[in-house]
């Protein structure tokens, strides 16, 4: 399956005459699986309507900054923290320049400036003009901040010159953007993920759950395949669809989540406990639905503490690099430090759950990460991005 598959891609177009490869270059993004929004400059649509990307990409083509119609559906923002990567192609001499002087007068522009996604340029433009050592400065300085600049390729140009400077093929384009989601940090690595919550039964109807999605988890399952590591998600009932390539294990509750861990745990070497999982189960599970009673208006559940995956897990696979997850509503970090401490892991990622913009259910996590030798707290962002920064510090562990 292509790697491309469900990753929220920016097409960028400005205005170059090889703006007419980009039409092919959503097709083919498009075909192997990715969700595509396309951004054209005013210089672009004049070499092609957005009509055409729009029908390719399936979705209406942003092209103002400010337009109160535009900012009301997917503004700049929006669009800034939904992409996985941004493809500018083509990328023209004049785009160049305003992004290595960080100007943000448009639409591209500003949305660069605000993305905290990859940013991947396919230059295009008169060989005279990509000489120039203007923007050779303006290219070297943009690699420097991170871009990943794609060509130009040699040979006859638009305008009759010979010479670097023709934007390079939309399928060429589709490799290197489908090399971004392709990491070797974990490479013959093999990853064990718990995600989402357990549910424990009162009776044959009902249960004792919470309120996680499996987002966090499902994203770390996805950003560790994209490392190169085998991946096996072990998931509490949740509605999300099991990533592409990643071997997921359905379960209901504690004990058949820990059952789960601990088989795949044999020859793993990175246990990542992302579950929120139940701490307590009901004693007695009645067969039936429990009645309500015609005399009594109290119910009282006895619950017994469920085995704690992550701690049995940590002390059973001395081998095994162990990480969890605090979902705390106060003292964020002094909690966190003592789970780290009594469950024996090499990292715990602390996050407040009381903060409905992020955790629990939320697109958006803010996490700390809590080792021995210290607290590092990262920046609120999109869990997907989170992932891979994640997967990536835990490569290095
Ligand atoms: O102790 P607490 O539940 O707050 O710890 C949270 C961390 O421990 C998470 O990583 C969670 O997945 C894990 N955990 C577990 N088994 C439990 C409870 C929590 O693996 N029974």
């Amino acid at each position: 399956m292509s790697r491309l598959v469900n990753k929220h891609i920016i097409v960028a177009v400005s205005g170059g005459i090889a703006a007419y490869k980009s039409a092919e270059l959503v097709r083919l993004l498009k075909a192997a699986g990715a969700q595509v929004e396309v951004v054209m400059t005013h210089g672009a649509s004049e070499f092609i309507t957005p009509l055409t990307l729009q029908a390719l990409s399936g979705n209406a083509v942003h092209q103002l900054l400010l337009n109160a119609k535009a900012e009301a559906g997917m503004g700049h923002i929006q669009l800034a923290r939904w992409a996985d990567a941004v493809l500018i192609a083509p990328a023209s001499a004049n785009v160049i320049a305003k992004l290595a002087q960080g100007l943000a007068d448009d639409l591209l522009t500003t949305l660069c400036l605000a993305t905290q996604a990859p940013i991947l340029l396919a230059p295009a433009m008169n060989q005279a003009m990509w000489s120039n050592a203007a923007t050779q400065c303006n290219k070297k300085q943009l690699q420097q901040r991170g871009y990943t600049v794609l060509g130009p390729a040699n040979g006859a140009q638009a305008c009759g010159d010979i010479g670097p400077g023709r934007m390079i093929e939309p399928t060429q384009l589709l490799e290197y953007l489908t090399q971004q989601f392709t990491g070797h940090a974990l490479q013959g690595r093999k990853v064990v993920i718990t995600a989402g919550p357990t549910r424990e039964a009162i009776d044959s109807v009902r249960y004792i759950s919470n309120h996680s999605s499996g987002k966090m988890g499902y994203a770390l399952a996805t950003a560790a395949y994209e490392s190169g590591a085998k991946v096996v998600l072990i998931s509490g009932p949740t509605s999300l669809l099991a990533p592409p390539d990643v071997h997921r294990v359905m379960v209901e509750n504690t004990n058949q989540m820990l059952t789960a861990s601990q088989q795949a745990c044999v020859d793993a070497d990175l246990f990542i406990a992302s579950a929120a999982v139940a701490d307590y189960r009901p004693v007695h599970v009645s067969l039936q639905k429990i009645k309500k009673s015609a005399t009594a208006s109290r119910l009282v559940l006895e619950l017994e503490e469920n085995p704690d995956i992550l701690a049995t897990i940590a002390s059973q696979f001395s081998h095994l690099t162990c990480i969890g997850f605090a979902a705390e509503t106060e003292h964020v970090i002094p909690n966190a430090q003592a789970k780290l401490a009594c469950k024996q892991v090499a990292m715990m990622i602390a996050n407040d759950v009381s903060d409905n913009d992020i955790g629990f259910n939320s697109d958006y996590n803010r996490v700390s990460l809590v080792t021995k030798t210290g607290v590092e707290h990262l920046e609120t962002q999109p869990k997907r991005l989170l992932a891979r920064l994640l997967i990536d510090r835990l490569a290095q562990l």
